[in-house]
């Protein structure tokens, strides 16, 4: 046995990960941190890591290690930056690791992982490319009050195209791409890579991120042909709530970035780039953009023009202005930052077919395809040259069993298509819409299986979480929060997928940033946004309120503006990642500047921007502006005096923790009774209080007792908006009352999770009421039916529920606190989580009045588990064993729990239920 009492089994370093992604073909120097998984039953002592330099050609290389950490005593595996000599723009390098457990046993060297480094500046010379507003083609419907339609019409898209020829035989080659607008790249007759809505959103005016590609198998000898079709996307197409496109938000017309890098055989490197030499012209997709939709026209599609073989003969004019290709307008780089991707692509995801379909007299068929999703259709269909098929998107029906597209505001959401005669597959490129309901008009015949089907689209984030119980709709509210995330991750995280809003809300983010993590991997997908809110700061310092910021005024909101914090530090919490808040602890910073340069009272109670409160909070605003956003100023302090702390800022530590305590007593003093009660009365007001820790100690449990009051109060029911409804259930269970947070949990009548899934939810609605028996749909203004912020319950199912947490202080789940909170009609309930560290289980169940919780605990982790119980002294787990001590369990008042401390691998606990569960 080892000094630790484990098994001296050893560890094997697997699954290596540089920034939270496989074998990144760009990344920035200084994102370069290194994580790998631990196979094996032990803990790791030390390792060591190795990083050489290759060519694009590859492995294997015998030249000295570029880089050699040596042996590092350290356990840690999640976010180890590489130390190393200043990496080669362009440059591709291959790592390995290798471990020492706690035995001294010595892994073998891992497998290789690699990493290319995003060019620098000097290095790109390629020039921006485009054809220029191209004629107008498509007036979308007028909006009363609307701007000029002129401005506003919708275009064709650009097809790009350059042919070239190879030097010599290919050892390797790189494409690096990106748009003003959106992007499908083509070389040879190939689409590369399967991105939808590259190169994502940021704010174009200052940085462009780029995309990378191994294009080394599409490259033949003799002629090649590199080509792109553009699209308006957020460059140039509607984006937001003001109805503005054409340049009213970055630019008038979509533009191409790219460059070809061929490493010949002979080592030398043949470029090929966007420039003068490309030429362009319009095609089949007549406009396309995303709130409005897609149009095709087969007819006017160019068999072949991203192959060798397509000249002008085979192209049939759309028009004189448009006819033939013609060549491009050019202009060299300018001032804008050009960056690697550090986030994760757009993709289809998934396919779904229709659940049921109807038609009407008139042959118009709608598809419920059962799922409220973000994506498209997919359409297979023969028919005559002329026959129009258009597709309208909804997520519900109305009372005629019709599409309700009123809550879409002036977001179209529909594509249409021309057929050129025969059969097609249609599908659009650059448009992206939210629905569970389709109305496809004018298909030729009957659709069969296979021809009509949803395509679910979002930034590729992998499953983390699991959760199973013995309540179907409890699973079936994880789900909906799971497809609301999906749906709205798509390149930054968007408060809804529908309507003409679609941004990126700083305040939805942070309350559902911690559900997010624990259901998907979101750490590469939200380091990208984190850039995105940084370059949105204002000088003063205030975060936006959304981000990228458009030319949104508003910024410094309480609980939005917050989300500059809380999302880095929630980011190291998850993914141990310290890398996150040495890049944006200057932001932060400044944040923390402004808000008390405001507030030299520490009341924050000025510059609250246009101050959201507690957003739909149903009935009355109850809760004072001041409070919320105090209370957020304290969190803030909080984990500031946490974040300086691990990224080795000890002074600036100290100075957060004196903040914190300062603001704390100022809103004791101005908000807090000296009976725990908390001004308003309000439950978030008391959520605040409690799950923010600012209450006195002695007055904790009182005021723990008056949230209890404030929801009998409301009959049981919550009356939370989106930012008390997050620390609702936890600030209960934590204070000894999950059976009160689980009463809220399961009501069926409004306002509860659980009557929109009676009223036939699959997503998270927006608002608590969006539909009711008895007043049909809330205003069409504000009705989004995938909205996520209410569904940040889903960390209170992990965390409590099935008790996968971690102690505090720590992050990056190394140290783990595993303590369920059973309780209300669950008999059971188990998951698992995908940690950094790896997969961590936990279920429970209660039959027979015991009580049994069985725990995975990944390699190179421990965890203390607490098991709750009627008589904790009789707890064992399976070889036998008692308790290494037993104490009161929180979060029950009466309830005892047995505690162990364990290493890794399974692990399972059985003792008297306890009585008020049992
Ligand atoms: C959005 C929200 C957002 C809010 C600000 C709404 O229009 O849909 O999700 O946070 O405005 O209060």
């Amino acid at each position: 046995m080892t000094p630790d009492g484990l098994p001296p089994v050893g560890l094997h370093p697997v699954g290596l990960r540089c920034a939270h992604l496989d074998n990144p073909l760009g990344i920035a120097p200084d994102r370069v941190r290194f994580g790998w998984l631990c196979s094996g039953d032990a803990l790791q002592q030390a390792y060591q890591i190795q990083v050489s330099q290759q060519n694009v050609v590859g492995w294997p290389c015998d030249v000295a290690p570029f880089w050699d950490s040596g042996r590092t005593e350290s356990g840690e595996s999640a976010d180890v930056p590489y130390a190393g000599p200043a990496l080669a723009s362009g440059g591709r390098y291959e790592w390995r690791v290798r471990t020492w457990d706690t035995a001294e046993a010595a892994s073998a060297w891992s497998a290789p992982a690699s990493l290319e480094v995003e060019l620098r500046p000097a290095d790109w010379e390629a020039s921006w490319i485009g054809l220029g507003p191209l004629r107008e083609h498509f007036d979308p419907p007028s909006q009363p009050g609307r701007p000029d339609a002129v401005a506003n019409a919708l275009r064709p898209a650009p097809y790009l195209r350059r042919s070239f020829t190879l030097a010599g035989p290919v050892a390797a080659a790189r494409l690096h791409v990106t748009a003003l607008g959106l992007y499908e790249a083509r070389l040879n007759g190939h689409r590369i890579g399967d991105a939808a809505l590259a190169p994502g959103w940021t704010d174009y005016h200052q940085r462009v991120l780029y995309q990378s590609y191994d294009v080394t198998a599409l490259l033949r000898d003799g002629e090649n042909v590199l080509g792109a079709i553009l699209g308006d996307g957020w460059y140039c197409g509607f984006v937001g709530f003001d109805a503005k496109r054409a340049g009213a938000h970055y630019g008038a017309a979509p533009e191409l970035l790219a460059q070809l890098d061929i490493t010949l055989q002979d080592g030398s490197v043949q470029r090929i780039v966007s420039d003068d030499q490309w030429t362009g012209r319009s095609a089949a997709i007549r406009h396309a953009d995303l709130l409005m939709g897609e149009r095709q026209e087969l007819s006017l599609a160019l068999p072949g023009w991203d192959g060798a073989d397509a000249g002008d003969a085979d192209a049939r004019d759309a028009g004189a202005e448009e006819a033939g290709w013609r060549p491009v307008r050019c202009r060299p780089l300018d001032g804008r930052v050009l960056a690697a991707d550090p986030g994760v692509p757009v993709r289809v995801t998934e396919e779904i077919s229709p659940a049921a379909v109807s038609r009407s007299a008139d042959g118009v068929y709608v598809i419920d395809f059962g799922q409220n999703l973000t994506g498209w259709v997919r359409i297979r269909a023969s028919g005559p040259a002329g026959t129009s098929i258009r597709i309208r998107h909804a997520e519900v029906l109305d009372g005629d069993g019709g599409l309700y597209t009123d809550n879409l505001r002036t977001a179209r959401q529909a594509d249409e298509y021309v057929l050129a005669g025969g059969p097609a597959v249609l599908e659009p490129h650059f448009t992206v819409h939210g629905f569970r309901y389709a109305e496809v008009t004018g298909f030729p015949g009957e659709p069969g299986s296979g021809d009509i089907v949803a395509r679910v689209v979002h930034s590729d984030i992998p499953l983390a979480g699991r959760f199973t119980s013995s309540e179907p709709w409890l699973d079936r509210l994880l789900a909906n929060i799971d497809w609301g995330q999906r749906g709205n991750f798509i390149s930054v995280p968007t408060d809804c997928p529908q309507r003409d809003e679609r941004l990126g809300w700083l305040g939805d983010a942070q309350i559902f940033a911690r559900t997010a993590c624990y259901n998907r991997d979101v750490a590469a997908f939200f380091a990208k946004w984190l850039d995105d809110v940084a370059e949105a700061q204002l000088p003063s310092g205030a975060f936006p309120d959304i981000a990228p910021r458009l030319n949104f005024p508003g910024a410094g909101a309480p609980a939005w503006g917050d989300a500059g914090v809380i999302v880095p530090w929630t980011l190291w919490k998850m993914y141990g990642d310290r890398g996150v808040l040495e890049r944006h602890f200057g932001a932060m910073s400044g944040w923390m500047d402004f808000v008390e340069r405001g507030n030299p009272d520490l009341l924050r109670s000025r510059e609250l921007g246009h101050s959201y409160n507690d957003w739909l909070a149903p009935g009355r605003d109850a809760t004072p502006r001041e409070l919320l956003a105090t209370a957020y100023w304290a969190y803030d302090a909080a984990l500031m005096a946490e974040i300086a702390g691990a990224i080795g800022r000890p002074d600036d530590a100290e100075g957060y923790r004196e903040l914190r305590a300062k603001i704390g007593s100022a809103f004791a003093d101005a908000f807090v009774g000296s009976d725990g009660t908390i001004a308003s009365g309000s439950q978030t007001a008391y959520a605040l209080g409690l799950h923010l820790d600012l209450i006195p100690d002695e007055l904790r449990a009182a005021a723990a007792g008056h949230l209890v009051e404030a929801v009998r109060a409301a009959n049981w029911h919550l009356t939370t908006g989106f930012v008390g409804v997050g620390y609702l259930l936890p600030a209960l269970s934590a204070a000894g009352h999950a059976d009160v947070a689980y009463r809220v949990l399961g009501q069926r009548t409004f306002p509860s999770w659980r009557y929109m899934i009676d009223q036939g939810a699959t997503t998270i609605w927006e608002r608590w009421d969006g539909w009711s028996p008895e007043r049909g749909f809330q205003s069409a203004w504000m009705n989004s039916f995938n909205h996520y912020s209410l569904g940040s319950v889903g960390e209170w199912l992990y965390r409590f529920v099935l008790g996968i947490d971690q102690e505090p202080g720590t992050a990056g789940f190394g140290s783990l606190v595993l303590r369920p909170h059973p309780g209300g009609s669950l008999d059971r309930a188990a998951g698992s989580y995908q940690s950094v560290r790896g997969v961590i289980g936990a279920g429970w169940e209660r039959e027979g009045g015991r009580f049994t919780y069985r725990v995975e605990v990944p390699p190179n982790v421990r965890a203390t588990v607490h098991v709750p119980s009627a008589a904790a002294a009789e707890v064992r787990d399976a070889s036998g064993r008692p308790p290494v001590r037993t104490s009161l369990f929180p979060g029950l008042l009466g309830v005892s729990e047995a505690v162990y401390e364990i290493g890794p691998g399974h692990h399972e606990f059985s003792g008297p239920a306890p009585q008020a569960i049992g």
